[in-house]
């Protein structure tokens, strides 16, 4: 077959197989599944038998070997790129399992590194850093709870674990007493979501449905509703949004998908 005989129909799918096989030749490359580093096509071949023949027909065209090459190498890179976004992100969650044991608090945790994953996707930022700033933010509230030891005490305890400066700052900024500056992308969306996915989780917390059916009109409506879940700081979300520049109902549907997305951590 002609490589031009593979553009452009099959080029989809092409792309497809090779994400899907990313795990498969993950396992493959493991000396223990059997890899021969000295046979690789063999290997592969053996070991990779259930992708489909998609692979062998590159490999028989020039740009195939060449893309064979690369897929190896983006295999490798996927491997270490996100085993080390996994232990920076265990030590994080280990940092903040010490310091908070209540339920909700970790879960407050988990909304707000959730909602900054997804900003951060939405903008092309660094997801693992901006997730950080998320689930770090009141690591030390459940311990000081009194301002302006949270967050101080935090970020200093962040700072001995050599978290980066504009982490911390970030975390600084979400308490206003602080006047920290939120002069990053990062610290002006913390802002803007940490109120909101409490209010959000409030708001799923009194449907049948939980978070499946919850849709931005309702959220603004309670909103409204001084009674209801009266200890989150309706100027601090305002506030929060106008500093970001981002539509209120737009803002709102962000933060209901990036919860949706890990409601099962939310127990909603
Ligand atoms: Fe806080
Ligand atoms: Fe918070």
């Amino acid at each position: 077959m002609r490589l031009v005989e593979l553009f452009p129909a099959e080029r989809a799918t092409f792309f497809v197989h090779l994400f899907r096989s990313l795990p498969l030749r993950n396992d493959c490359l493991e000396p223990e599944n059997g890899h021969d580093k000295n046979n690789e096509q063999e290997c592969n071949r053996k070991n990779c038998n259930d992708q489909t023949d998609f692979l062998a027909k590159w490999e028989r065209t020039g740009a195939g070997l060449v893309l064979k090459r690369y897929t190896h190498y983006l295999y490798n890179v996927n491997k270490v790129v996100s085993g080390t976004a996994m232990i920076m992100r265990q030590g994080s969650l280990d940092l903040l399992f010490e310091y908070t044991k209540t339920d909700s608090l970790r879960k407050h945790a988990l909304a707000v590194e959730a909602a900054m994953r997804a900003y951060a996707r939405k903008f092309g930022e660094d997801e693992e850093k901006w997730g950080t700033v998320g689930l770090l933010h009141d690591f030390d509230y459940e311990m000081y709870p009194q301002f302006p030891e949270h967050p101080m005490k935090g970020t200093d305890i962040l700072k001995q674990h050599n978290y980066p400066e504009d982490v911390r700052r970030a975390i600084l900024g979400h308490v206003p007493p602080m006047n920290v500056p939120r002069d990053t992308l990062m610290a002006k969306i913390l802002f803007a979501c940490d109120e909101l996915c409490g209010f959000i989780v409030a708001c799923a917390m009194v449907r049948p449905n939980k978070l499946a059916d919850l849709e931005a009109s309702s959220v603004k409506k309670k909103l409204k509703d001084k009674a209801f879940a009266r200890g989150v700081n309706r100027d601090d979300i305002h506030k929060g949004i106008a500093e970001l520049g981002v539509p209120l109902d737009e803002h709102i549907t962000i933060l209901i998908s990036a919860l949706r997305a890990v409601s099962h951590d939310l127990g909603l």
